[in-house]
């Protein structure tokens, strides 16, 4: 975020700092210690509307607010939400080329279910379904599919719930898959996801630190550049969720930039960024 010229950054004491960094990381996992200056940046606008507040006045009236409201407000600010259709494309042929051709009408399961672990705004859950539903009308066998994205940033989830996103977002999209499943609005500005791809597709808020009840039992489990802002004990503590989250035989994807050692005790590495249970 670019300041305006002449307005004043208002800065954290150090105090201020480490009281956000204990709570981000002890909340969340997300590891802010090397980043004041960006958390500065992100938090300026928020302060100021709220009359020039120090940092850790917010955090106090944080603590008293029961709507949540303003701690909605500082995940918002504080998470990182980079995603985009098609990211990391790798994960996606070898879902197409090596996942999907194994599956037969002898699998006898009713359901490939998929879990998108921090799915920020929800690109990374619809490349899937368009995914999903192209392999099938292309005649591939295929059981009914759902995906599930979860993600703690509410912003991040109200724009995949709305599933409409601006034009310049096509850019990954292959052609047919817009034709089939996507529509442009008449002033050709943005997009909307079509019907038979957002029904195969739910989203919810979940706090991937915390233990989550009624979570299901997944065939398929993307986590993609979210470990990054985790620390260590976090990041270990959310590969034992992952696991846990796996049908035997599943599949983890992970970021290309965060992976797991070769030898991991609990997963056998299939190739980079990809484990099985
Ligand atoms: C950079 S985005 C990654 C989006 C997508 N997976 C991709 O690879 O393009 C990281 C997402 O992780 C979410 N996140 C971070 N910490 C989280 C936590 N403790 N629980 C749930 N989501 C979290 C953030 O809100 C953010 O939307």
């Amino acid at each position: 975020m670019r300041l305006s010229e002449g307005a004043r950054l208002i800065r954290f004491t150090n105090e201020e700092f480490t009281q956000l960094i204990t709570y981000m990381s002890g909340q969340y996992g997300i590891d802010l210690s090397k980043k004041k200056i960006l958390a500065e940046c992100r938090m300026n606008g928020e302060l100021e509307k709220r009359g020039n507040i120090s940092m850790g006045e917010y955090m106090r009236q944080m603590e008293m607010d029961m709507t949540k409201q303003l701690e909605s407000i500082l995940l918002n600010r504080l998470t990182t939400n980079y995603t985009y259709f098609m990211r990391e494309p790798k994960h996606f042929d070898f879902l197409r080329e090596k996942i999907l051709p194994n599956i037969k009408p002898e699998w006898g399961r009713i359901s490939f279910q998929i879990w998108c672990a921090g799915c920020s705004s929800g690109e990374e859950c619809y490349t899937l379904a368009m995914l999903l539903q192209d392999y099938k009308d292309q005649g591939g066998w295929l059981p009914s599919f759902s995906i599930v994205g979860t993600d703690i940033s509410e912003q991040a989830l109200a724009v995949a719930q709305k599933g409409r996103y601006p034009v310049r977002e096509l850019e990954n999209i292959p052609a047919l898959w817009q034709k089939k499943y996507l529509s442009i609005d008449e002033a050709g500005t943005s997009f909307d996801i079509g019907h038979a791809i957002r029904e195969k597709v739910r989203f919810q808020r979940m706090n991937l630190l915390k233990p989550s009840v009624g979570l299901g039992q997944y065939d398929l489990v993307l986590c993609r550049n979210v470990m990054i802002y985790f620390n260590e004990e976090s990041r270990k503590k959310l590969i034992e969720k992952l696991y846990r989250a796996l049908k035997p035989g599943g599949y983890l994807f992970v970021g290309h930039t965060e992976l797991l050692p070769r030898n991991h005790e609990l997963f056998e590495y299939v190739c980079p960024a990809v484990y099985r249970k």
